[in-house]
């Protein structure tokens, strides 16, 4: 990506779920610094400030910050209500949050709402957060929606979404990620013609974030190489009418058979909009 892609993004509204850490957080950084105005997701008041200070200390434009645990849907959907009674516009929507593989040996863990945690944080939520928040960007079109998922995919047991059997969190982070693409697949279909791409990518292999220091693993990639491929797909005008694509990095990527096979996605709809349907 060249920088001109980023150059100014003055007057674009960027929200960036899991901005206090790694990849959102230089994100968040990178885009307040082209003149973007960002909405600073958080879990944590404290982590989330320090972000905005940031942003104001470098000059950039005064960011929104906006606080919520991804892993309980009562507060997914009080954090799209709050965003959308903040801002006018936005722009484009990251959904960047996530849980990574988690420690060795760790065991299962549950949301508050019942769900396997990894499904709960990296699919469940964006899937809600953006439905609930569409009408914003529908009408700040044309806007983004960008999925930042991974390459690291597994098959999904459709029969088996609470991981009953065989758990361990490597395969749990990747089955989530691949819910993520096949979703992204299905809403840029949804979207066709509204003026709002919704795309997916792999920022970078084992970046040196949080989530890949608690797995003990070696970092094989910068979080800067993670932000400017994001970037690519957050701001690149290359990119303008490209929807319901997966990024490997800076180059097309090739997601897990499951994701192009039209039945896998719309029961991995249903089986969403089911559950969700039991938590309003
Ligand atoms: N690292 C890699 O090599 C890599 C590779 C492929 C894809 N990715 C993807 O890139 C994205 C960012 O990862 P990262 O490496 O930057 O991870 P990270 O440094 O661990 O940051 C994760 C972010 O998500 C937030 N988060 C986690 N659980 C949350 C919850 N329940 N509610 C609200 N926020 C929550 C964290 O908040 P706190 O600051 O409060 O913890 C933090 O801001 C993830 O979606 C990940 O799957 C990463």
């Amino acid at each position: 990506m060249s920088d001109n892609t980023t150059a100014d993004l003055t007057g674009r509204t960027i929200a960036i779920t899991g901005s206090t850490d790694g990849l959102g957080r230089a994100l968040a950084l990178r885009l307040a610094a082209a003149g973007a105005q960002v909405i600073v997701h958080g879990r944590d008041e404290r982590r989330a400030g320090e972000v905005a200070e940031s942003i104001l200390a470098a000059g950039g434009p005064a960011p929104q910050i906006v606080l919520a645990d991804l892993s309980q849907l009562a507060q997914v959907d009080r954090l799209a209500d709050e965003i959308a009674t903040r801002v006018t516009r936005l722009d484009v929507l990251v959904n960047n949050a996530g849980i990574g593989f988690g420690r060795p040996d760790a065991p299962r863990l549950f949301s508050s709402d019942g769900f396997e945690l990894r499904w709960a944080v990296n699919h469940l939520a964006p899937y809600r957060l953006t439905r609930r928040l569409l009408p914003l960007p529908q009408a700040s079109a044309p806007a983004r929606v960008v999925n930042v998922a991974s390459a690291g995919q597994q098959e999904i047991d459709f029969d088996d979404l609470s991981f009953d059997h065989d758990y361990d969190g490597v395969s749990a982070y990747r089955r989530s990620k691949l819910a993520q693409i096949m979703s992204t697949f299905e809403l840029a279909a949804d979207l066709t013609g509204a003026g709002v791409t919704v795309n997916a990518l792999h920022p970078a292999t084992f970046m040196d974030t949080t989530m890949v220091a608690e797995t003990g693993a070696a970092p094989q990639s910068t979080v800067a190489e993670g932000v400017e491929a994001t970037l690519r797909v957050i701001a690149d005008p290359a990119l303008a009418q490209v929807t319901g694509h997966y990024f490997h990095g800076l180059t097309p990527g090739q997601p897990h058979p499951q994701a192009l096979n039209p039945a896998a996605r719309r029961r991995l709809r249903e089986l969403t909009d089911t559950a969700l349907s039991t938590k309003v």
